[in-house]
């Protein structure tokens, strides 16, 4: 079987999940998956887990948890040491930049192949500006063609892969087509130089799945969840009559006004997803610590 055009990621915090998914993938197509991507909150749902069931429960220390998160991420890292591992900074809208960057050098050091998720904030993309000199980075929690011109603005300068991920299924749940933001994000980088990868990210069925192999966009990153359910449809891929159907979603159209070309702060990044992403992720994670 040929290899697909669309990069797989698994998209979780459980190692048994990425063996089995690479499992199931591997048999089907011939290869192992293209990577993974973690985020604070999956790994703090399975560090919450794991001190239940070895009755530690309200013992785990900030420091410890990120020893967890290593351990993790080494774990996948050697599942998949061909595949690009996303390892994410700790922020709240207070973060610097400054605090991001020393995240970013110290997470880089855990694996080979790591790729470092830093929000798409203001601070966030002011840290991405330098980091993206120096390692593989992944900008997280993007919901509009606003956000991805002023990351493709930020890291003209990348001297590593930049990924950007749109969160699909969060735009879905308030009834807009995340989807549509995804076909946008790829019209508006058409002209540019390639130096961003769209990696359409919180995929929640299999007609995102299908529609994201027909927009070719260089990575999916699909939750275990996700991705059984693709696996049990028989890995369906679209064939040249296939359209996406959104439903009663509403459409969030092209914005003619938003091009490439102007300065990374000139654009509107703030939305009100990528505050409350952040805010949940953060707690998520220092919930951990709270008993
Ligand atoms: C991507 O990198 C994120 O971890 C993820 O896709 C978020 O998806 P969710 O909306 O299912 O939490």
């Amino acid at each position: 079987m040929q290899k697909l055009t669309t990069k797989i990621f698994i998209d979780g915090g459980e190692v048994a999940e990425t063996i089995r998914a690479n499992e199931f993938f591997l048999a089907h197509f011939g290869y192992p998956l293209d990577g993974q991507t973690t985020n604070p909150s999956l790994i703090a749902k399975n560090l919450q887990a794991k001190m239940e069931q070895e009755g530690n429960a309200g013992k785990l220390t900030p420091e410890l948890a990120i020893e967890e998160y290593k351990k993790i991420v080494r774990a996948i890292s050697s599942l998949l040491p061909h595949g690009s591992v996303s390892i994410q900074v700790f922020a709240n809208k207070e973060t610097p930049a400054d605090e991001m960057l020393t995240q970013a050098r110290e997470r880089i050091t855990w694996i080979q192949n790591a790729s470092i998720k830093i929000p798409c904030t203001l601070e966030g993309l002011k840290a991405a500006v330098i980091v993206c000199k120096e390692m593989p980075i992944n900008i997280t929690l993007v919901f509009s063609q606003a956000q991805a011109a002023a990351v493709y603005e930020a890291t003209r300068e990348a001297k590593y892969p930049v990924f950007l991920s749109p969160f699909v299924g969060r735009l879905d749940d308030r009834g807009e087509s995340g989807m549509d933001v995804v076909a946008n994000m790829l019209r508006l980088y058409k002209p540019g130089d390639n130096h961003v990868e769209v990696l359409t990210a919180s995929v929640r069925n299999v007609d995102h799945i299908l529609y994201a192999f027909k927009l070719h966009s260089p990575i999916m990153t699909l939750p275990y969840k996700t991705f059984l359910l693709w696996q049990e449809a028989g890995f369906p891929l679209p064939d040249s009559e296939y359209t996406y159907d959104p439903k009663s979603l509403t459409p969030i159209p092209y914005d003619e006004t938003i091009v490439l070309g102007k300065n990374w702060q000139d654009y509107n990044i703030s939305h009100e997803l990528t505050d409350k992403g952040l805010a949940a992720f953060w707690s998520d994670w220092t919930s951990l610590f709270s008993s």
